[in-house]
């Protein structure tokens, strides 16, 4: 037994250490937070709006308590009462949303919500088996007498296979797409596409069948393909508001720091074009470069699509805060609440090597402590709404979790978007075309 006077002692110091180090291993922030501070006060000062996570970290908790107390960032009173942004009953009706990566997590948790209030949804997951399951779990939700005037006996969901490590389903996705669609009787035209399947933390590099390290890949180069395959095959609509086209981020691309592997002795903060694929070092902060390249495309999406023709297509992206769902389940383990019952229900589930008392805590409490789902989901859910309500987005702009657009670093500007694009064109082998 614990004396009495550690406990809370011991607790307070889990509440800590356990969010924060989570955060940092996953960034892989620790090992370098000095040399980063270093960095951010000196030589890269001006170029740096914010500073590594640990500066980040009392603004967040501002803005948390502001958002809780004072509502500030929110969208309206529902979420004060519930935690979580519903739209309006068949508030989305007419609107077809594609979202990837929803088998679990953020991608899932919209989908069902989306769905419950008329958006037609199509999802995508990385297998049949998860296709199914996922459009099962969404109807099942919608269907649930328990959501009154919200319940419908028949949500339109639907699930299409994507893989994006592989480009080969990526390439075929219009395709079998387009045919879902048909079988469906349902409007073809997309207008609001959720790039949200991503995820990291792999312990070490893993190479995708097309050749790219697999952040780069699943989180960057898989959606550039898809999203420029959509318009190319004249699937995202340029009717009404055009097409809105929104990017799971996420903080960490604020962190993301040039350091071509252990090669170069001075850490410069930004997207780091030498090591793009990671041939030169892998290590977590694969994932930080992943999330800023989320962010740098969306600007040079939005740039590029105002060029072509103003007003049609809408971009932006989005930081969700720190969500308990599976993306964490390389460095922490899968949620220990579900782990049996999803053992017991057939899931193949492997959780990381060496997980002693302190890691089984940790993960026990990050858990239980960090933003839940529902809630987690509310930006992107509130996004997609604000495409099919009157309200305006803001244009090519950066989201945060309390729907506040929040600037972004001074390394996401134009030259470094388009040189990514370019880049990002070539290893993809396509040339993203508007018409
Ligand atoms: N949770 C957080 O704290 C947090 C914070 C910041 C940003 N985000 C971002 O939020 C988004 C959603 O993540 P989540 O938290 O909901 O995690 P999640 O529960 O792990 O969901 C990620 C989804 O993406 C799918 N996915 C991953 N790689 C894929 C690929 N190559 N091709 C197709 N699908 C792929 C996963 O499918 P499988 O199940 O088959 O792997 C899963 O359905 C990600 O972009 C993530 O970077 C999350
Ligand atoms: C989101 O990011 C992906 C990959 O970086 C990109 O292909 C896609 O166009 C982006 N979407 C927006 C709205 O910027
Ligand atoms: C953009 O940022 C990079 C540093 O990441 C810098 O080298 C470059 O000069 C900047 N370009 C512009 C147009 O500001």
């Amino acid at each position: 037994m614990w004396p009495m006077n550690l406990a809370p002692a011991i607790g307070l110091l889990l509440l800590v250490q356990v969010p924060c180090r989570a955060f940092l291993e996953h960034a892989t922030c620790v090992r370098r937070t000095g040399t980063r501070i270093a960095a951010a006060e000196g030589k890269f000062s001006d170029e740096v709006t914010c500073g590594p996570p640990s500066d980040l970290f009392p603004q967040k908790i501002m803005d948390g308590v502001k958002f809780n107390l004072f509502g500030a960032g929110r969208a309206d009173d529902e979420d004060r009462r519930h935690g979580s942004f519903q739209p309006p009953p068949r508030s989305m009706e007419g609107t077809t949303v594609l979202i990837t990566g929803a088998s679990s997590g953020l991608g899932l948790e919209s989908a069902k919500r989306l769905a419950l209030c008329g958006a037609t949804v199509v999802l995508t997951a990385r297998t049949q088996a998860k296709v199914h399951r996922a459009v099962n779990d969404a109807v099942e939700y919608c269907r649930d007498p328990g959501r009154g005037q919200y319940a419908s006996a028949n949500p339109k969901v639907l699930g299409v296979m994507l893989d994006l490590d592989d480009f080969s389903t990526v390439r075929s996705f219009p395709e079998r797409y387009r045919s879902s669609m048909s079988d469906r009787s349902l409007a073809i035209q997309i207008d609001v596409l959720m790039n949200n399947a991503g995820g990291g933390g792999h312990p070490s590099r893993e190479v995708t069948v097309d050749g790219f390290e697999k952040t780069f890949q699943s989180n960057h180069l898989g959606h550039f393909l898809l999203t420029s395959l959509l318009f190319e095959n004249d699937l995202a609509t340029r009717n009404g508001r055009g097409c809105t086209v929104i990017n799971v981020s996420s903080i960490t691309h604020r962190c993301a720091e040039a350091t071509h592997g252990e090669l170069r002795k001075e850490v410069e903060f930004g997207y780091d074009f030498e090591n793009m694929n990671c041939d030169i070092a892998y290590s977590g902060e694969a994932y930080c470069q992943a999330k800023l390249a989320n962010v740098l495309f969306t600007r040079e999406l939005q740039r590029r699509a105002d060029l072509h023709k103003p007003g049609w297509l809408t971009a932006v992206s989005l930081e969700p805060g720190g969500v308990a769902t599976d993306i964490w389940r390389h460095v922490l383990g899968y949620d220990p609440r579900t782990y049996d019952k999803r053992c017991n229900s057939g899931e193949e589930l492997t959780q990381p090597p060496n997980r002693g008392v302190i890691d089984k805590l940790s993960a026990r409490l990050f858990y239980r402590v960090a933003t839940q789902v529902e809630r987690g989901a509310n930006v992107q859910i509130w996004l997609a709404y604000l495409h099919a309500s009157e309200k305006k987005i803001e244009k090519g702009q950066h989201y945060d979790e309390f729907r506040t657009v929040r600037p972004v670093p001074k390394y996401v500007n134009e030259s470094n978007s388009e040189m990514l694009w370019t880049k990002s064109e070539d290893m993809a082998g396509i040339k993203f075309r508007f018409d």
